[in-house]
């Protein structure tokens, strides 16, 4: 069906976060929207998917001006919707979570005709290439097949526009070619598809045209053939962004992380982590690449006390720490960017403020005998805010109502608001734009200048090959190699990580 957003207006407390937004796609084609962090895309796409209501402006399908009063209503009128942050039921198994609301019934007894459902579950995937096993539970599948349940539940519901808000940001270069081949084979059938990203060589190369949104407005359309990284980087951010890092060769000096046969179990008691030796010196920033799902996250865990250690030695500036708490881990002075951030990283009924203090609320200078000092953390926090660019009305804002990449950049102005040893940042600029990431890039180089030791786990090779002074090589659970910074090319690493060496 043929999509088109006329005008589009949305305001929240502080925030216009569509202003008059205007974009249109055909049916069959696919549509890229790119935009920074907090431009309006999901607002926009809450917006087409009747989750919230515009205050003026108009849908049109086919021509006909629609509006949808819920969710349901933009369901039946063939719109699907892929959200940024998945809303799977991890307890239920794939046909469960596909068919749910919209379940056939058999007989008089409003029962789950789970036979039929499965059944189209089993076809859809044929037809579309989605390779999932329709009795997987969700809580068992990585997030690249999640994604593909997320696109099941909408073909399964007749979509004739999908919408995907930054699938990718969670998926493996190869899982993302994978969804790459399904959009094409969706798009060839007939369905309208929006999609989302951050990643400008991933709207280049899917999209047939490209909406650019900056600060809730269209800063441009533009045609893939006739742009340019740099034209669409300019066009989201309003200035020229450097898409390559600079900086100049590590000085490192003495160990700050020491890992000594290390072996930590993942949370279904497999041995997740399998003999890591690895050393992290101050000035020096030590990059793990790896294909999501290698050890990585249990590593991380570990070493920040947020997963019990199964044998071995982990030491930070000399401290043993296998058995010590986050708490103390955090007091040791060390910075930690999870990889999970509405789980690890943020509460989202709190406000910005207090989300800033979360791990550091006992110290000075927030605390004082005991009691919180709102004045000095108030002040931290609005300097975080102007620093990192966090796009929020105020410091009094709960931080679940920010934008998804906003909520990053409140999580890495805190961690980097202290002086710290050691920094442990997991998928650091996840979900981030263009503007954010080349400056959490350029912080993180500055942290290194300044004397810390970095450890960056990053399943994005581009950004292990720009921040790594040395990259390790994550494969099943072990360390399968270490590359200075001129070894490590895209090939090499690359071959490492799918486990040849
Ligand atoms: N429910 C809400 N209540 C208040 N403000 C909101 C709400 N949803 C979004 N906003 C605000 O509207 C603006 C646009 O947010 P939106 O989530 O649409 O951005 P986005 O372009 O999707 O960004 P990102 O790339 O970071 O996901 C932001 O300033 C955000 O804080
Ligand atoms: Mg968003």
């Amino acid at each position: 069906m043929r999509l088109e957003l006329r005008e589009i207006t949305k305001q929240f407390p502080g925030v216009l976060a569509n202003d008059r937004i205007s974009i249109s796609a055909d049916r069959g084609k696919v549509l890229g929207l790119l935009g920074e962090n907090g431009a309006g895309k999901t607002t926009l796409m809450n917006i087409l998917s009747g989750l919230y209501r515009p205050d003026s402006g108009e849908i049109l399908i086919d021509g006909e001006p629609r509006l949808f009063s819920d969710p349901a209503d933009a369901i039946t009128a063939g719109i699907g919707m892929v959200h940024q942050h998945f809303m799977l039921v991890p307890v239920f198994d794939v046909v469960e979570s596909v068919a749910l609301g919209a379940e056939p019934v058999t007989g008089l007894v409003h029962t789950f005709d789970r036979a039929t459902a499965r059944k189209r579950v089993v076809e859809l995937s044929a037809q579309y290439g989605l390779h999932v096993d329709p009795d997987a539970k969700i809580e068992d599948l990585p997030v690249g097949v999640r994604q593909r349940v997320e696109i099941l539940k909408a073909l399964y519901r007749k979509s004739d526009i999908l919408v995907l808000d930054e699938p990718s940001a969670v998926l493996t270069p190869g899982e993302t070619e994978e969804l790459f081949a399904i959009i094409r084979g969706l798009a060839a059938g007939g369905t309208t598809v929006i999609f989302i990203t951050h990643k400008l060589n991933e709207v280049l190369e899917v999209a047939d045209t490209i909406t650019v949104l900056r600060r809730g407005r269209v800063a441009g359309t533009v045609l893939p053939d006739e742009t340019s990284r740099e034209e669409l980087a300019n066009l989201m951010v309003g200035r020229d962004v450097e898409l390559t890092v600079t900086r100049s060769p590590a000085k490192p000096a003495g160990v700050v992380l020491e890992l000594v046969d290390l072996n930590v179990r993942d949370d279904r008691d497999s041995m997740a982590v399998r003999g890591v030796n690895l050393e992290v010196r101050a000035g020096e920033i030590v990059a793990v690449a790896g294909v999501q799902g290698n050890g990585q996250t249990e590593l991380v865990e570990a070493i920040t006390g947020l997963r019990q250690v199964d044998s071995g030695s982990l030491r930070i500036g000399g401290q043993v720490v296998e058995h010590a708490s986050p708490r103390r881990v955090s007091d040791l002075g060390v910075a930690h960017i999870p990889e999970d951030r509405s789980r690890d990283g943020l509460i989202g009924s709190m406000t910005v403020e207090e989300n800033y203090i979360l791990d550091s609320y006992h110290r000075d200078p927030y605390s004082n005998g005991g009691r919180l000092d709102w004045k000095v953390i108030g002040e931290k926090a609005e300097v975080g805010v102007r620093e990192f660019d966090i796009r929020t009305p105020s410091i009094e804002t709960h931080v679940g109502a920010l934008s998804g990449g906003n909520q990053q950049k409140v999580i890495v102005a805190r961690e980097f608001s202290r002086p710290v040893q050691l920094v442990i940042a997991a998928q650091p600029t996840r979900g981030l734009d263009v503007g954010s990431i080349e400056y959490i890039h350029r912080r993180i180089i500055e942290q290194r200048d300044a004397g810390a030791a970095i450890l960056i786990v990053s399943t994005e090779l581009d950004e292990v090959l720009a921040l790594g002074d040395r990259v390790a090589v994550m494969f099943a659970g072990q360390i399968v190699g270490v590359l200075s910074s001129d070894q490590a090319t895209k090939e090499a690493v690359g071959m490492l990580m799918g486990g040849v060496h």
